[in-house]
């Protein structure tokens, strides 16, 4: 039965119910709903409208219908009921017959769900920054065991400079805690109570909700009655928290595609994440990290489509706020799958050592080494920067390295090189002359891992 019966002769069209409803998708808030009813029934005995031994009833058939949801979620969907609060304020009328139409005075669905979803999403919150931790947790770790692992790094995807797999690892730590600290700061905003404020202009009773807001762990409460139940700047947030971090998700995914091709071959993927060909026999692909990386998609779309949805909505609430809840499902249940997926990736990875250094040692990575290295005999930098590119050019044309051309070559470009220069050619030199703070260098790598292992704990 709908909640609105008196004023309507006719009964809704079932296409339009079909429109209308949300229980297939909002019964997620059924815990929420509960909560956020059984610290309403609390405030209606503070204005007496509820005894204390209504409330008690109340309550406690709020806590069996707790305990069935609990056990069975997904029974709720088999319900006819418009809403999560509809199909809740039946059952409690089945429970407790009359006195189940109480609680609904003085509150509205508007500040209810704005309620519940707020609710629901400070759980999220922390569901998800777990999940981001575990995940750092997992590069810290992977990173730890290939310190020494040296391999290409690339700008315009050309061989660069020399880096270590672990460097590799730490850059998406860093990433990850920005996606963290990003969560905490919307968690701040999120905070703060919409309950008591009624449909739109608050509720015509004394409530105390400051008091209200306390008992069901928010912050505070809300300060303008028509922002309460028009706000969804927090789905618009956890939003782009999601968007934010699946674009550094699918960073790390197509990294990982590259290291993993038979081109690079730098690392093999474990067969727990990998699929076959139903055709072609040799092949191991990568699916996992290509969801990742595609799944990115619809959580760039989720964030578009609800801007879009909230965009020149009047003041207060209106229907088209019951889009919030399908994206935003959505959106977080696949952020989180896929940092699950990127450590379950990262679990079984197999750093292939010495192809990854034969790589670091070809495609000329330490040209930069050789200018640096002129710069500190007294040749200014621009100069260096073209002997060194003459030199590399002559390097390629003989089709070796730039510290397989005898010395005799390499003074072809410039008297000031000497025997001294083979060493600052190696790749470990490479490495460990970048050790300011940030760099490649060893002692670098070793002193951010440390870092960030405390920072986790
Ligand atoms: N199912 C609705 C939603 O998710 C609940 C609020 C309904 N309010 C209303 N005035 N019809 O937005």
């Amino acid at each position: 039965m709908a909640l609105w019966g008196g004023r309507f002769t006719q009964a809704a069209d079932q296409r339009f119910k079909q429109l209308n409803d949300s229980l297939r998708f909002d019964y997620r808030l059924a815990e929420q709903d509960i909560m956020s009813s059984v610290a309403w029934s609390k405030a209606l005995v503070t204005v007496k409208v509820l005894t204390e031994a209504e409330q008690q009833r109340l309550e406690q058939a709020l806590g069996v219908l707790m305990a069935e949801v609990q056990a069975d979620p997904s029974a709720i969907v088999n319900s006819d009921a418009e809403d999560i609060h509809s199909w809740l304020e039946q059952k409690l009328i089945d429970k407790v017959g009359d006195l189940g139409k109480k609680l609904h005075t003085g509150r509205s669905r508007n500040d209810q769900v704005a309620t519940d979803l707020k609710l629901w999403c400070k759980q999220q919150v922390s569901q998800l920054h777990h999940g981001i931790v575990h995940l750092q947790q997992v590069l810290v770790e992977t990173a730890e065991a290939h310190q020494d692992a040296v391999m290409p790094g690339y700008t315009h995807l050309q061989r660069a400079q020399p880096v270590t797999f672990a460097h590799w690892c730490l850059a998406y730590v860093e990433m990850l805690a920005r996606d963290a600290s990003r969560l905490q700061d919307t968690l701040k905003r999120l905070d703060v109570s919409p309950l008591g404020s009624g449909a739109l202009a608050g509720t015509a009773y004394p409530i105390d909700r400051e008091q209200l807001a306390g008992w069901l762990g928010f912050a505070s409460a809300t300060s303008n009655s028509l922002d309460s139940v028009s706000d969804r700047d927090h789905v618009l947030e956890l939003l782009s928290n999601a968007a934010i971090s699946m674009v550094h998700l699918s960073r790390f995914a197509e990294d990982l595609i590259f290291f993993n091709s038979g081109e690079a071959a730098f690392v093999e993927l474990s067969d727990r994440v990998t699929s076959g060909s139903s055709l072609m026999p040799q092949k191991k692909n990568p699916d996992a990290l290509e969801l990742i990386r595609g799944k990115c998609g619809r959580v760039q779309g989720a964030l578009t489509g609800m801007m879009m949805t909230l965009k020149g909505l009047p003041l207060a609430y209106n229907k088209d706020m019951q889009e919030d809840k399908e994206g935003l499902f959505d959106a977080l249940d696949t952020w989180m799958d896929c940092l699950q997926m990127a450590a379950l990736v990262l679990d079984g990875i197999q750093v292939k050592r010495l192809r990854c250094k034969e790589a670091a040692e070809q495609g000329y990575a330490n040209a930069t080494e050789l200018a640096d290295y002129l710069v500190a005999k007294g040749v200014p930098f621009r100069e260096a920067h073209h002997i060194v590119g003459e030199a590399v050019m002559e390097a390629i044309r003989q089709g070796k390295a730039l510290e397989a051309l005898p010395l005799a070559d390499l003074q072809k470009f410039s008297m000031v090189i000497g025997d001294d220069v083979y060493p600052i050619l190696a790749l470990q030199s490479c490495l460990d002359k970048r050790a300011a703070k940030g760099g490649v260098a060893p002692q670098q790598v070793a002193a951010a891992i440390a870092a960030t292992k405390q920072r986790l704990v």
